[in-house]
């Protein structure tokens, strides 16, 4: 699989603050890859210093197999913060003066407007539009150049329910329509329905990455006393545990097969033993996530 983006060693500084912690990271074609974290965790940092828009303290990245360059940028759309449009101008009239800009026909202006769901709504004063709709907008100013990449920071912030569902669907189209997709968001919930990939940042450190289909999985880790000599061989012979530790007056084991505590507390009475304890402990990365996900930073709200 084609390496779209490489991240080596990434840190940014302000002042004493390490807004990024060396961060490595890599992207493959075709994934959606969401850069999870909450406020203040470094992924809008990490998107502005992809973009050029921010100089990093140290560390590299390559896109496309090079280091960035004008041709490497213009194979990539982005939506850092809500852009600027005209307000008394059309959605048309405003996305043909980025084709001038961005040197691209007038021609595509309709095909994205189209693609985004504004058809009805082009010839309206961008003033006039719902919030979605100008986060559509912004995405059809994205698209307009055909971008191999696609960045987005935070696009649902802000929006009600449904302008959320539509712009996750309109996301999950343009990842089908075989764009690579870069996303950062603090919605466990959001990298979740929309991303393949993810990674999460906790004050500027990468602290995990893999997939997003092994979210809700997880290890389940259980604890269990009982007064017997023999736990530790009944537990072994069940089939539904392994990694058997004792600590302390304790056993502690990995469920195995997605059996449940109960079952195994089943298993242990029909062996004529009586759990005095039975607890699960771990959590699957999908709670810690929450927990994270949860904090603030440094006290601000
Ligand atoms: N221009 C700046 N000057 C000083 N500190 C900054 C600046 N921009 C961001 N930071 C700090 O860097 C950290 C990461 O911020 P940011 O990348 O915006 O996080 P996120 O996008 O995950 O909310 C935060 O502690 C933030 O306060
Ligand atoms: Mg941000």
């Amino acid at each position: 699989m084609d390496t779209v983006l490489k991240i080596n060693g990434l840190t940014k500084r302000y002042g004493k603050i390490t807004a990024l912690d060396n961060l490595d990271l890599e992207v493959k074609r075709g994934n959606v890859f969401g850069i999870l974290g909450p406020n203040g965790s470094g992924k809008t940092t990490t998107l502005g210093i992809l973009l050029e828009v921010i100089n990093q303290t140290s560390g590299e990245f390559e896109w496309f197999g090079a280091p960035s360059n004008q041709n490497t940028r213009k194979r990539i759309g982005a939506i850092l913060e809500h852009p600027i449009f005209y307000p008394y101008l059309t959605g048309v009239q405003n996305l043909r003066i980025v084709c001038d800009i961005k040197e691209v026909p007038y021609s595509r202006v309709e095909e994205c407007i189209k693609q985004v769901g504004l058809d009805e709504r082009k010839d309206s004063k961008f003033k006039t539009y719902s919030l979605g709709m100008k986060q559509r907008l912004s995405i059809a100013s994205a698209l307009l150049c055909d971008p191999e990449v696609m960045i987005l920071d935070e696009p649902t912030n802000g929006l009600d329910p449904q302008g959320i569902a539509e712009i996750r669907d309109l996301i999950i189209e343009i990842a089908n329509s075989g764009k690579t997709i870069i996303i950062a968001s603090h919605l466990l919930d959001e990298v979740q329905k929309v991303c393949t990939h993810f990674c999460v940042l906790q004050r500027g450190k990468l602290i995990h990455t893999g997939l997003v289909e092994d979210v809700g999985k997880g290890d389940m880790l259980v604890e269990v006393k009982a007064d017997t000599e023999d736990l530790q061989t009944v537990l072994e012979a069940s089939g539904m545990s392994s990694n058997i530790k004792r600590e302390l007056d304790k056993y502690t084991m990995t469920m195995v097969n997605g059996y449940s505590a109960a079952e195994i507390n089943k298993y242990l009475f029909e062996k004529g033993i009586t759990a005095k304890h039975l607890v699960v402990k771990t959590k699957s990365l999908e709670k810690q996530f929450l927990e994270i996900l949860a904090e603030q930073e440094g006290g601000k709200s």
